[in-house]
């Protein structure tokens, strides 16, 4: 395994590859990696002749008021993972080099952006298209591999790829869960044990939201109005929302037809997280 810090060494690398015919896998992250994105990197691993990890805490994704400072960061650990699994190249640049003085280009798509987590972190999703058509340009994966744990950012990078013809397939892989239902995040290292404990309530709501519909309920305000319930049980700092939407452009749903997803942000103390599942009927 290689660590590759430099942007032109990378392109370089990518270039060679792809002239001799060996397709690329690229799991792109920002560190502090746990089984979560070792699912991803085991799926690129299996399904390519080379595999690329990114490792960058992208600061343009965070708000003014948000984590980045404290994101947690231990690159030895993380590249003792992507060895122990097989990655072939660390991608590890630094700020300077990915937003260089004079740096004034964004990749904005319009409206989805804008709603679910995008409506409570402004920006952030702008951040997020950004960082990662820099990374495809530099990195020029065949297949990208993103998680369903980040719903909203998958649709959002598979609708940019689409509309800025980028050629590169993106797979999403299922959400890793703890013991108890908690999806994995770099995040919940931030919990003490008591939020620790209470965190496993986004995923008992979405239960709850499953019940519902396997039993026959289709309104999305009922559905929404019980797992507020069930969340309140815990007493949140804050519910940032919960929301019934198209799986496929996010809209809201009324009465879930066929198939809908059910996301919803809540905040643990300083603690945001975030969690979802896909019905259907
Ligand atoms: P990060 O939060 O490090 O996540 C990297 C990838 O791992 C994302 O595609 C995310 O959805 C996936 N992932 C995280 N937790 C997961 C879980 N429990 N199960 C399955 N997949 C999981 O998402 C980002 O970084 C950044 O926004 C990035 C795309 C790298 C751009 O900066």
């Amino acid at each position: 395994m290689r660590v590759i810090r430099s942007i032109k060494v990378m392109s370089e690398i990518s270039r060679d590859l792809r002239r001799k015919g060996k397709t690329i896998g690229f799991v792109p992250t920002m560190g502090a990696l746990h089984r979560g994105h070792i699912s991803l990197i085991s799926q690129a691993v299996k399904e390519n002749d080379n595999v690329v990890v990114s490792i960058f805490v992208n600061p343009i994704q965070f708000g003014p008021k948000e984590d980045f400072k404290r994101y947690p960061r231990n690159f030895s650990k993380d590249a003792a993972i992507c060895s122990m699994h097989k990655v072939d190249y660390i991608f590890y640049p630094d700020y300077c080099q990915m937003y260089p003085e004079g740096f004034k280009t964004y990749v904005t798509v319009n409206e989805l952006s804008d709603i679910l987590c995008g409506a409570f972190r402004p920006g952030h999703f702008r951040g997020v298209t950004t960082v990662v058509a820099k990374l495809f340009n530099i990195v020029q994966p065949d297949v990208a591999y993103f998680g369903q744990k980040d719903a909203q950012q998958a649709i959002i990078i598979k609708r940019m790829v689409c509309d800025l013809n980028i050629p590169v397939k993106i797979k999403v892989m299922p959400i890793v869960r703890e013991k108890d239902g908690l999806a994995l995040s770099s995040r919940n290292q931030y919990l003490n044990a008591r939020q620790r404990r209470d965190a496993v309530v986004l995923y008992r709501a979405l239960n709850k939201a499953r019940d519902l519909v396997k039993s026959g309920c289709v309104d999305a305000r009922r559905i929404i109005n019980e797992m507020k319930k069930e969340i309140n049980k815990i007493n949140p700092k804050k519910i940032d929302y919960i929301s019934v939407v198209d799986p496929y452009n996010l809209k809201q749903i009324a009465q879930i037809k066929d198939k809908a997803l059910i996301a919803l942000a809540v905040w643990l103390g300083k603690t945001r997280l975030i969690d979802n599942i896909i019905v259907r009927i």
